[in-house]
């Protein structure tokens, strides 16, 4: 199993720049089936999830050729709507393919994604809204076959602002007779850029960002590809170098941000006491030893404080003065990385969905194992900070999020070195 392999007590210091978006990606991607044509998408991260997205595309018949971040997407001959069951299992998020290919091809099979290590990850709300829009949907031998030969517009109300589930009813929106609205819908930054791309295909979508987002279905001579588009920066990539910078109490400069994505982490970071000094796309963060507890974090939807950034802030809430109360809402089971940062001597108690951590004046090294993408940074991270030499196992979880994570430390004096 790869691993990390970490000499702590290094402060952080430097310039880095922020890879683009995996969760803006993946959708982006996916939507390009909507299209038959050459699109052209830049900034794409060089990730795991990423090549498993375009193995499947290339699979169902799309032509892909890549050169450094630029990504080019040929979906003029898809012709298959069946997505390969051992690539869906690799990475859930492929379940947004189901809303382009019901979009395009007006049928579409794929495997059910199962639960991961962070929770039961159903996809009822994916299904609920599709069958509202006319979609009969058939479950047989652990696949959903989906079929809509009049594919309409709905009004959909979603129980949950799920991420997914918003970006798959866009997709499939955008060809369905008449309009969809979308009630209580996700407002990441990441559904406002596919929304963005569709656009610039041709779609007619608005609202993305609110609760509220309205599509007008159109005819598929009506969408073009893109031929020039780039992803947003990834704020939670971004988020991750800030709390290394703050948890080695050091001082990092980050280029490629999009400030207004960055404001749910930055209050928190704030309020430990960093310092933070922001320009139109960097933000410079000093973190020194004075840095303090939080009475409250909870992780919410967008724009409240993202789930994904809840394991990096555990780590660094483990190695500041005082008592931190964090409540992770999004997910029921994600608090993983909980066990490991004891191993290095954090003080930290979980009580269902809230972990008291008790902060203590320095983590020592460990030997620990990475159990999900956003587990394995934040070991890393406290690692960084720890006494001695850790060995963070599964470094193949980070790999799916983080792009040259190891380069990237380095080149801010960190000593890390990663092992097959
Ligand atoms: C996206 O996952 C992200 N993944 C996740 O990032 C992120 O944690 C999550 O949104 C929340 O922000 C990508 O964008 C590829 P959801 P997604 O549907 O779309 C429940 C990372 O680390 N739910 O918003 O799968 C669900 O179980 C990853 O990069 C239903 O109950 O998240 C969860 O508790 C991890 N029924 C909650 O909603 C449904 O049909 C949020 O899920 C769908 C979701």
């Amino acid at each position: 199993m790869g691993a990390y392999v970490i000499t702590g007590g290094k402060s952080l210091s430097g310039k880095i720049r922020v890879q683009g978006s995996k969760n803006s990606s993946l959708p982006i991607l996916a939507s390009t089936l909507l299209n038959a044509g050459k699109n052209v998408i830049k900034d794409v991260p060089n990730l795991k999830d990423i090549k498993v997205m375009t193995d499947i595309l290339e699979k169902l018949g799309a032509k892909v050729s890549k050169s450094g971040n630029i990504l080019e997407m040929d979906s003029s001959n898809v012709n298959i709507w069946e997505v390969p069951e051992d690539l869906m299992r690799e990475m859930r998020s492929s379940i947004v393919l189901m809303g382009p290919l019901l979009g395009r091809f007006k049928k579409v099979r794929v495997s059910y994604p199962g639960g991961c290590e962070i929770g039961p990850r159903p996809i009822d709300l994916h299904l609920k809204g599709l069958s509202l829009m006319g979609a009969t949907l058939r479950e047989k031998h652990g696949f959903i076959y989906a079929e809509a030969p009049a594919l309409r517009g709905a009004d959909i109300h979603l129980d949950f602002p799920s991420v997914g589930a918003t970006e798959n009813l866009m997709m499939a929106g955008v060809l369905a007779n008449g309009k969809t609205i979308i009630r209580n819908a996700a407002k990441e930054p990441e559904i406002v850029d596919l929304q963005n791309f569709l656009n610039r295909m041709g779609a007619h979508i608005k609202g993305a960002g609110t609760d509220t987002i309205k599509i007008d279905g159109c005819g598929s001579d009506e969408l073009k590809p893109v031929e020039d588009y780039t992803v947003i920066p990834d704020r939670i990539v971004a988020g991750t170098y800030l709390v290394a910078a703050a948890i080695t109490r050091g001082q990092v400069t980050l280029k490629n941000v999009v400030l207004e994505h960055m404001e749910p982490i930055l209050a928190k970071l704030r309020e430990t006491g960093c310092k933070l000094e922001c320009c139109d796309d960097c933000i410079n963060l000093t973190a020194d030893t004075t840095l303090r507890s939080l009475d409250s974090l909870r992780t919410l939807p967008y724009p409240g404080f993202p789930t994904d950034m809840q394991a990096p802030m555990m780590a660094l809430l483990a190695t500041v003065e005082g008592t931190s109360i964090l409540t992770e809402t999004v997910f029921e089971n994600r608090f993983k990385h909980a066990e490991e940062l004891r191993r290095m001597g954090a003080h930290i108690t979980i009580n269902g969905n809230t972990a008291i951590i008790k902060g203590v004046r320095k983590l020592t090294g460990a030997i620990v194992e990475a159990k999900d993408l956003r587990a394995g940074a934040a070991l890393v991270i406290a690692a960084l900070a720890a006494e001695g030499e850790t060995t963070v196992y599964g470094s193949s979880h980070v790999e799916r999020g983080y792009e040259r994570l190891e380069d990237n430390l380095s080149s801010l004096g960190a000593e890390i070195v990663k092992k097959k």
